[in-house]
């Protein structure tokens, strides 16, 4: 006998936003108007679908009656509202098998937390072209950006009451060090790095310096760079472009063995794929090497479970990453960079990630400075560039 019921269960994770859109009228056009005609709608954001979907508010109101964790029994046959939350992935059978399903299962298993996820999955970009989009509203300069948004609030506060002055201790070797790190725009193209300086800087800010191991599948490392939860989650994929002994390439640094894999076939340098990598920043994407900083959400969650500083972690161990690989580029004399600006979908195809279980957060990148900076760096001291010319 056919049963009679279904069991029906929404999506993990879902935000519901208003929206306008401008929908094509022929009975506007018919009244000699332009064509387009402004309403409002709800779209339905989930991480488990590639774009937002738009939905009816009746069948809002019906996805409100469903759980997200428990299956509901449901009378055959569905009602329309039903069948459309079917249809648009926000509503699953137990018995379904599509791609949305599965996706939806996949995020569960990988233990985000709601916000976060929807936050990840909404901020990736793809095909942007960073410097583009800042020159045509002009705010690539001080200048522009005061022009456009009137002035910055202060450089800094100063709560009311005395201040206690600290002495300023006379400058050592460190504090001159430190001052020489600046953003590098400016990439010496024709000079290679060596094996040795390449090899020890990562080694330095990647390998891991040692190692607890709980058992076989349970091993924590240590590295230069704190983490949250000591997991170091973040992955290091390389893109080589002027290494003395190594093919250009995009390679993963296992931070182990300190070794490199190259990905075959994944990044030619005639592709254009690295400056695509770095949103069109041109003045990035010749450095001699460029690093893709890219955390597995599964070991982060492994521990962090629906967690809600998970990604507010793994977001600060990007940073120390890239914190330390700047520190010691300067250390040795190199010029590096760190940008968050990326093409995110790109470098996710590329290395054939799913985004959710594993997704790039910054790229930042090393080699010889160039003799002339022919792209503005920030050194208002001349601590750098005094030095270089
Ligand atoms: C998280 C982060 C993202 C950044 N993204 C970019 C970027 O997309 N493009 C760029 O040219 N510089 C980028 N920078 C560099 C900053 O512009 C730079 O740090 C700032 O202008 C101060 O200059 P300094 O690093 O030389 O002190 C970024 C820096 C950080 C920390």
């Amino acid at each position: 006998m056919p049963s009679t019921v279904i069991s029906l269960r929404r999506c993990k994770h879902l935000f519901i936003e208003p929206r306008r859109v401008d929908r094509f009228s022929l009975d506007d056009v018919l009244a000699g108007r332009a064509g387009l005609v402004s309403s409002s709608c709800w779209m339905a954001l989930a991480p488990h679908l590639p774009e937002g979907v738009e939905v009816s508010a009746e069948a809002l109101q019906v996805l409100g009656g469903f759980d997200a964790d428990t299956w509901t029994e449901t009378a055959l046959p569905l009602s329309s509202p039903q069948l459309e939350l079917l249809g648009k992935g926000l509503l699953f059978s137990d018995c379904g098998k599509g791609n949305h399903i599965r996706s939806d299962e996949r995020i569960r298993e990988l233990g985000w937390w709601g916000p976060a996820a929807m936050l990840h999955w909404q901020a990736r970009w793809e095909d942007r072209n960073s410097v583009a989009a800042i020159d045509s509203v002009g705010i690539q300069t001080a200048a522009g950006l005061r022009q456009r948004f009137g002035a910055p609030p202060p450089a800094t506060v100063a709560p009311e009451g005395p201040m206690i002055m600290l002495p300023r201790e006379p400058e050592d070797e460190v504090d001159r060090r430190l001052q020489m790190r600046c953003t590098c725009r400016n990439f010496d193209t024709s000079k290679p790095l060596s094996m040795a300086v390449f090899s020890r800087l990562m080694g330095r800010c990647f390998a891991a310096t040692g190692s607890y191991r709980l058992d076989e599948e349970s091993i924590f490392l240590k590295r230069n760079a704190p983490s949250a939860g000591g997991l170091h989650a973040t992955e290091s994929y390389l893109i080589i472009q002027n290494v003395e002994g190594v093919l250009p390439g995009l390679y993963h640094y296992h931070p182990m063995e300190h070794a490199l894999t190259l990905i075959p076939g994944a990044l030619t340098p005639e592709s254009g794929a690295a400056a695509r990598f770095v949103a069109g920043q041109f003045w990035f994407a010749n450095a001699h090497v460029m690093i893709v900083l890219a955390p597995r959400f599964d070991r982060l969650h492994w521990k962090y479970r629906g967690h809600a500083k998970a990604y507010r972690a793994v977001t600060l161990d990007v940073g120390h990453l890239s914190q330390l690989l700047l520190g010691c580029a300067t250390e040795m004399g190199l010029g590096a960079f760190v940008t968050a600006a990326i093409n995110e979908k790109e470098i996710e195809q590329t290395l054939g990630f799913d985004p959710m279980a594993q997704s790039p957060l910054a790229i930042c990148g090393f080699g010889w400075r160039a003799e002339v900076m022919e792209t503005t760096e920030f050194d208002p001291a001349q601590a750098v560039w005094e030095s270089v010319g």
